[in-house]
């Protein structure tokens, strides 16, 4: 009897949950609001629950509290609107955990310098949900890890002291796929993957996404959740590998890559376009496979093609810096002392998240060899570039021609790519910005 009591008064809890988030009363904690934490709380924020974001980072805190924000994406001025009602707040007060209904936990997950899963600040989120853990809270991992992470890490840390999953609090898995700087796919409209460690942790899960998502589906475990999104992202790895790799072949065989892509995609089944570049970088591409190839490796089994590709990408920036130091020798100039303006130093399109770009590479590889380097980017003011703070210089048609080769590394949206053109002696486009041009000078090279 007396057990009977208590299991009904356990499952209760998690029944006054589901309650909570239908009537949108439920408060929601994001630990991490960074590029994928912060569009979240404010997306919750915005349909009318409860949001505390947990940061380390001080400015951070202070960017959401003051309503500035530190990420293109989200507007200040949906952070000054939800500061004012107190829908959204930001912290480092780790104690308010308890008071959070659901926990969703995005923070970093990079790779130690042996390119292995850093774990850290999963297991700091952890221990800080574990030391409040209580009854009736659904705890989420969406940051990227390797299959098994939900399960072995995070599950045993939040059962240390007794309560029990599925039945006294709920944890699921579910991936993030924003896409920064992405306007036409964004947080509500890209369908959200649900794994739980049980069946009333995947419903509760379910739920609480469907408050703002359009599209949930939900996948029969953690670890299957976990492996759909190393999937996806392994995809893109290796098919960025391969591509990059034709387009080293295309240099050999005095082929046009871009062209041949072209032709290529005019095929409507069984071919999908990726284009080659100067490298991978972010938080995810380059470092997401290798979570899943560790995995791997604890089981015995080698990743061949996600080895490959990464030696494959990571070999890009290399290419760049021998393709200009070529393009220079055609003209009769030595890299040593050439000076470079390299634009685009953020590792994709409009946005200005640096981590891991291959500019960085490129720029330490042209100074090793002599050159001066110079970069242009309209979303990083300022960077530390070989070690040494170096600011953005503005596109001027004066710094355009006293510049021995310009490379565009990133094509931004917000550049005057035909002052460019117009100015530039020597341009290396590694992105085909330049692809509608029906004539082009010789002193236009693409990669
Ligand atoms: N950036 C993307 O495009 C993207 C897309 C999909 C998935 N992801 C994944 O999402 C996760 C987060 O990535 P991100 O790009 O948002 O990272 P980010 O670095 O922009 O943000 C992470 C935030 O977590 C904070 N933080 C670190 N440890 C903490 C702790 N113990 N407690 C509280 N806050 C802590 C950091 O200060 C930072 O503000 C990663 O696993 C990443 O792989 C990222």
């Amino acid at each position: 009897m007396g057990r009977g009591v208590a299991r009904v008064s356990q499952s209760a809890s998690l029944d006054q949950l589901a309650k909570r988030i239908r009537a949108k009363t439920a408060r929601v904690g994001v630990i991490g609001l960074g590029y994928v934490g912060l569009p979240l709380a404010v997306e919750f924020a915005k349909e009318g629950l409860t949001v505390l974001g947990f940061d380390l980072d001080s400015s951070r805190i202070e960017g959401v509290n003051r309503g500035r924000s530190y990420i293109p994406d989200v507007p200040s001025d949906d952070l000054i609107q939800l500061a004012r009602t107190k829908r959204l707040s930001a912290s480092a007060e780790f104690r308010a955990l308890s008071s959070c209904d659901a926990i969703i936990i995005c923070v970093p997950t990079p790779l130690r310098k042996t390119r292995e899963p850093d774990m850290s600040f999963i297991l700091s989120a952890g221990q800080a949900i574990a030391t409040s853990l209580r009854r009736g809270q659904l705890i989420v991992l969406e940051s990227t890890t390797y299959p098994g992470t939900t399960d072995e890490v995070i599950l045993p840390m939040l059962e240390a002291k007794g309560l029990k999953v599925g039945r006294d609090f709920a944890l699921a898995f579910s991936p993030e796929r924003i896409d920064p700087g992405n306007t036409r796919h964004t947080t509500r409209t890209i369908p959200k993957v649900v794994g739980g460690v049980t069946p009333t942790c995947q419903r509760l899960a379910v739920l609480l996404y469907s408050q703002i998502i359009r599209t949930v589906v939900p996948v029969s475990s953690t670890k299957v959740a976990e492996m759909v999104k190393l999937l996806e992202n392994t995809f893109r790895a290796v098919n960025i590998g391969l591509v990059n790799e034709i387009a080293l072949m295309c240099d050999k065989l005095g082929l046009d890559v871009w062209e041949v892509i072209e032709a290529a995609k005019t095929k409507p089944f069984g071919f999908m376009p990726f284009y080659p570049g100067p490298g991978i970088g972010g938080h995810c591409i380059p470092a997401d496979p290798m979570y899943l190839a560790w995995k791997a490796r604890v089981h015995g089994f080698e990743a061949r093609f996600i080895e490959l590709a990464d030696q494959l990408n990571h070999s890009m920036p290399h290419y760049v810096v021998e393709k200009i130091n070529r393009a220079l020798n055609g003209r009769k100039k030595a890299l040593n002392g050439s000076r470079i303006l390299l634009i685009g130093l953020a590792y994709k399109k409009d946005v200005n998240d640096t981590r891991d770009s291959p500019a960085f590479e490129i720029a330490q590889a042209l100074s090793e060899r002599g050159a001066q380097v110079v970069y242009h980017d309209p979303y990083v003011p300022t960077a530390c570039l070989n070690g040494l703070r170096a600011c953005s210089v503005a596109l001027t048609p004066d710094e355009l021609k006293r510049s021995d080769c310009v490379a565009i590394l990133t094509d931004h949206s917000n550049v005057d790519y035909d002052g460019v053109l117009r100015h530039a002696s020597l341009l290396l486009d590694t992105r085909n910005h330049y692809r509608h041009l029906t004539e082009r000078p010789a002193r236009l090279i693409s990669l």
